[in-house]
């Protein structure tokens, strides 16, 4: 069962008893999301690939449809087609994640309104949010999820390594990686060492990067062999 709590910056998030860990606050959601997921993930592959017309996303962890809703809105400016698979085991309801207010963040009605259409899009289905625009979010736990496609590009977001200590190991990461395509790219805002060499015992290249505000540095890693 989830539970409603305030955070420091005073904005509500949510905690999830069976995993004994938080949602990230609203402000630093967002600032995180935006630098690990969409400058140094969508935006980053954008110009690695710049001949491609389409872009196909997995995400690990759906939860509050923030890193969708980030992805959608960089893409209005380049316009590609992206599909975006998404799991996760412990949804929100939609009532929970509207009351965190990430509406008011954007002040935006057109992007208000795309966002209660990612989040009131049904689960386990395929539903066009824009013209280019295409949502498959399953509840499923990462490891029973079956892998039909390959990806352009993986947002890795589960809970952290302390909480969720079987999320980052070989038998978690293996299946997602091996689906990436040439020229993909995986990101993580984790800069753990034994991620980043399981990450390259697939012979990806891996950078540490500048992380988001708040953490030294995250992960990318690129297929190019
Ligand atoms: C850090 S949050 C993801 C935040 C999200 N990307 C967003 O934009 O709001 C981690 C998410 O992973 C989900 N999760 C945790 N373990 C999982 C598992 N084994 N399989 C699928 N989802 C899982 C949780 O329910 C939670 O929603």
């Amino acid at each position: 069962m989830n539970k409603k709590v305030i955070t420091s910056d005073g904005s509500y998030t949510f905690y999830i008893e069976e995993l004994d860990e938080h949602f990230r606050s609203k402000n630093g959601a967002v600032r995180e999301s935006n630098h690990v997921f969409i400058k140094n993930g969508f935006e980053f592959w954008v110009k690695l690939n710049k001949k491609k017309n389409k872009c196909f996303i997995f995400e690990m962890g759906f939860g509050t449809g923030l890193n969708c809703l980030l992805t959608l809105r960089s893409n209005i400016k380049n316009s590609l087609l992206v599909k975006y698979n998404s799991v996760d085991a412990y949804p929100l309801k939609i009532s929970e994640t509207l009351d965190l207010n990430y509406e008011d963040f954007f002040k935006n009605e057109t992007l208000s309104f795309l966002y209660r259409k990612i989040l009131t899009s049904n689960w386990n289905n395929q539903v066009r949010i824009m013209k280019n625009f295409i949502l498959n979010k399953n509840i499923t736990k990462l490891n029973h999820f079956k892998h039909k496609d390959k990806y352009d590009l993986i947002f890795y977001d589960p809970f952290g390594y302390k909480v969720q200590p079987e999320m980052w190991t070989i038998d978690a990461l293996e299946p997602i990686i091996k689906c990436l395509n040439f020229g993909g790219v995986f990101v993580t805002y984790s800069s753990k060492g034994s991620v980043k060499r399981i990450l390259e015992s697939f012979q990806l290249f891996v950078e540490k990067i500048k992380g988001p505000p708040g953490k030294r540095e995250m992960l990318r890693a690129i297929k190019k062999i």
